[in-house]
């Protein structure tokens, strides 16, 4: 396995997401102002609400933490769609993260005139809390982090992005209407410079992307392969580990 990286085995999503939920508690209970990048996507689902059904037996208090929103998609116009657009990520982190978890503050992106525009104020807002403290990602199965689309190489700022046909086609399971060919997200920038990340993998459908991300070699062509330093978990179900759990590190349940 690439060097840096936790490998952490869940039995199924569901013990992954209380997994998670732990890790992602004991960070917040260390530093109750932790900075929280939020990704959307199916994998986190369970995650999230495992933490919001701690929030509502009143074992978990997010009140301090402030959740920063990770990707967007543009609409033909260039800017954000609409918040009621059931294609929009930040009303799906609304409807997921933000309300279920009684979070009270948040970074999202913010659409002016100007996609680009609105990625520096995005950096700006980032930089002026401190940076990231903990990313909590999903893993693309073109191994996109974000909509860090292959290539993406460890200096791609938070820029205006077309979307590849790949995360296209896979991302028109979330709704059946027309997937947007454009979004901004957060550079891998400022995902590498989180000061933790947990990336959250689960079914056997992410098991070929994974072991290439476990196994390297570290490459824009894979953006998640270039997860490393000192605090990067990879928290993995069975059906998405297969064999990869063999001679690695891994414990959990
Ligand atoms: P998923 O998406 O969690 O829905 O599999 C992950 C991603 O594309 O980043």
């Amino acid at each position: 396995m690439r060097p840096g990286l936790i490998l952490r085995a869940a039995a199924d999503p569901q013990a992954l997401a209380v997994q998670a939920a732990d890790l992602i508690a004991e960070r917040v209970r260390v530093k109750p102002e932790l900075s929280l990048l939020v990704a959307t996507g199916s994998t986190p689902m369970l995650t999230y609400a495992e933490l919001a059904r701690r929030v509502q037996a009143g074992t978990l208090d997010l009140s301090r933490v402030t959740a920063v929103q990770l990707d967007e998609y543009l609409g033909p116009d260039s800017l954000g769609l609409d918040d009621t657009d059931q294609r929009s990520l930040w009303g799906w982190m609304q409807r997921s993260f933000v309300g279920p978890l009684r979070i009270t503050r948040t970074v999202r992106f913010q659409f002016g005139e100007d996609a680009q525009q609105t990625c520096t104020h995005y950096d700006a807002q980032v930089s002026a809390l401190g940076g990231i403290d903990l990313a909590v990602l999903g893993l693309g199965p073109n191994g996109h982090l974000g909509f860090n689309e292959p290539p993406s190489g460890p200096d791609a700022p938070t820029r205006v992005v077309p979307l590849s046909p790949e995360s296209q086609v896979s991302n028109r399971v979330y709704w059946d209407r027309e997937v947007p060919r454009q979004a901004v997200t957060a550079g891998m920038t400022v995902i590498l410079a989180a000061r933790a990340s947990l990336l959250l993998v689960t079914g056997e459908h992410k098991r070929s992307v994974l072991r290439r991300v476990l196994n390297g070699p570290a490459t824009p062509e894979l953006p998640a392969s270039l997860l490393g330093g000192p605090d990067v978990t990879v928290l993995a179900d069975r059906a998405a580990l297969g064999s990869a759990l063999a001679g690695s590190t891994a414990g959990g349940s």
